[in-house]
């Protein structure tokens, strides 16, 4: 039954049937339409107060709860709900794998519409939380508020946080106590830092009025037990800067790489920045099957180093290398593949458009003493060429891992022209995966599928597929 309220409606007694989008759950209005529904489980049963309708769904929020899922779990982090980092932590976690593992299908199904071979089942994380190496977070003067603190007349004191961005709020961060994502330290040296400046009178960044001394910090934790942090400024204050990072430096003396960036920039991104080393080195080592590889302030590197291990392995197994292979590791990032894969193969060739990366991916696989990895830098579309393919030979097996964007058209319509036997498509966006299975249907078979679960207590999903030649 709907009761009208101008043009918002309440829906009553709506059981949330499934797990949408982003981690919105699904419902399905009396007149048919979706509804989206934030911070249910899906087998909830509630009352919805719709805010946005179109044509064929509405946006809603749970006002009464009538029943409470099977699937629902108590969250372990007190933050739940207000931080928009772990919006499934209130649902199970095998019901979490369940969704992930639906949602592939349904891509793959519906959007790929290709023949597919029964899935392998999703592989989940052994580390459910704290499975994070790379945490990033906001510092500001106007910390988001609950209403609890809003209705109180109380005095709130100072507004400084250090934290995350409130969803859609640019200028509000919530002040987070313990994040369950990333290991220790990472929790004692956020809240040190937030101790130690109000203490010490030094100032949150202030988004409004641009300015303030702290504005970001980076903590990276690795399975070899090195921790990098960086610092972000805003104000060039020699004396505070160095009264901060000296008493980190004694505070904390297992950092292996304190590191500062000073950025007056609009925006808070350091790819554009210069990075100082305060103390330490300015990168540190993760290892994986005995391979070292070197992360520095700004390498991109698998968030979860245990599930990319996994990852690799299910992608090196797929790929079915018998050592003479001539393997292309198209995206290659920091080329972690590329090498993971080198012993099994004749050679490597990886591909990858930030230069930076394929610097970290020379120096890894030179370290590493691989001799059979080459990395080349540019746009794959313009790269992957036939020349590139003259001059480098023609690969027996590709391997691919784009952005969330999927493949350019013109580097699918090469991957067809060259036609090796095998593609193993490694994707964290199976709607563009799918997308791009259904272009390459003409020539590749799907062979294998298997999801593999990078980041419990969110909707994101990674997933393999095996595409072998018709
Ligand atoms: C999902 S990451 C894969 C990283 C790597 N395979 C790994 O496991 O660490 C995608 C990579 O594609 C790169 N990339 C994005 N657009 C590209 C393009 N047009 N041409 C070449 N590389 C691109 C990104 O810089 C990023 O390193």
């Amino acid at each position: 039954m709907a009761r009208k309220n101008t043009d918002k409606v309440l829906f009553e007694r709506i059981k949330v049937r499934d797990a949408g989008a982003k981690g919105v759950s699904v419902a399905t209005a009396p007149d048919g339409k979706v509804i989206f529904i934030p911070n249910v489980v899906p087998g909830d049963v509630v009352d919805v107060q719709t805010f946005k309708k179109r044509k064929a769904y509405y946006e809603g929020k749970a006002v009464k709860f009538h029943e409470l899922s099977d699937y629902r779990v108590d969250p372990v982090c007190e933050h739940f709900g207000v931080c928009g980092g772990c919006k499934w932590q209130n649902m199970n976690y095998n019901q979490q794998l369940a969704f992930k593992h639906n949602e592939v299908k349904n891509h793959l199904q519906r959007i790929g519409k290709v023949e597919l071979p029964e899935f392998e089942p999703i592989l989940g994380s052994e580390q459910q939380f704290f499975y994070r190496n790379k945490m990033e977070f906001g510092f500001s003067n106007s910390r988001w508020l609950t209403e609890k603190e809003i209705a109180s007349q109380d005095d709130l004191g100072n507004r400084n946080a250090v934290g995350f961005h409130i969803p859609k709020m640019w200028d509000k961060i919530l002040d987070i106590h313990k994040c369950h994502l990333q290991q220790d330290p990472s929790n004692a040296i956020r809240n040190e830092i937030r101790d130690f400046a109000n203490a010490n009178g030094l100032a949150f960044f202030d988004p409004r009025n641009r300015e303030g001394l702290l504005r970001t910090l980076m903590i990276r934790t690795v399975s070899t037990g090195e921790i990098m942090v960086l610092v972000q400024f805003f104000d060039d204050n020699k004396t505070q800067r160095e009264l901060l990072l000296d008493h980190l430096a004694g505070a904390f003396p297992q950092i292996t790489s304190l590191q500062y960036v000073v950025n007056q920039k609009a925006n808070d991104t350091i790819y554009d920045q210069t990075i100082v080393t305060y103390k330490g080195r300015d990168h540190i080592f993760e290892e994986m099957e005995g391979l070292k590889f070197s992360i520095n302030a700004k390498s991109f590197y698998q968030t979860n180093s245990a599930q990319a291990y996994e990852l690799y392995k299910i992608t090196r197994d797929f790929a079915g290398l018998t050592g003479n292979e001539l393997v292309y590791d198209l995206y290659t990032g920091t080329g972690t593949i590329a090498q993971f894969v080198s012993r099994q193969a004749k050679k490597v060739v990886g591909v990858e458009s930030v230069p930076e990366a394929i610097e970290d991916a020379k120096a890894n696989a030179e370290r590493n003493g691989i001799t059979n990895c080459e990395f080349y830098v540019g746009d794959m579309k313009n790269v992957f060429n036939d020349a590139f393919i003259a001059q480098h030979g023609h690969p027996d097996v590709i391997i691919t891992d784009p952005p969330r964007d999927g493949m350019h058209k013109d580097v699918v319509e090469q991957i067809l022209k060259i036609a090796p036997e095998r593609v193993v498509y490694v994707s964290c966006n199976s709607a563009t995966q799918a997308r791009d299975l259904a272009l390459m249907d003409e020539k590749y078979k799907v062979a294998r599928v298997r999801p593999v679960d990078m980041f419990p207590q969110t909707h994101h999903v990674e997933n393999v597929v095996l595409l072998v030649k018709r």
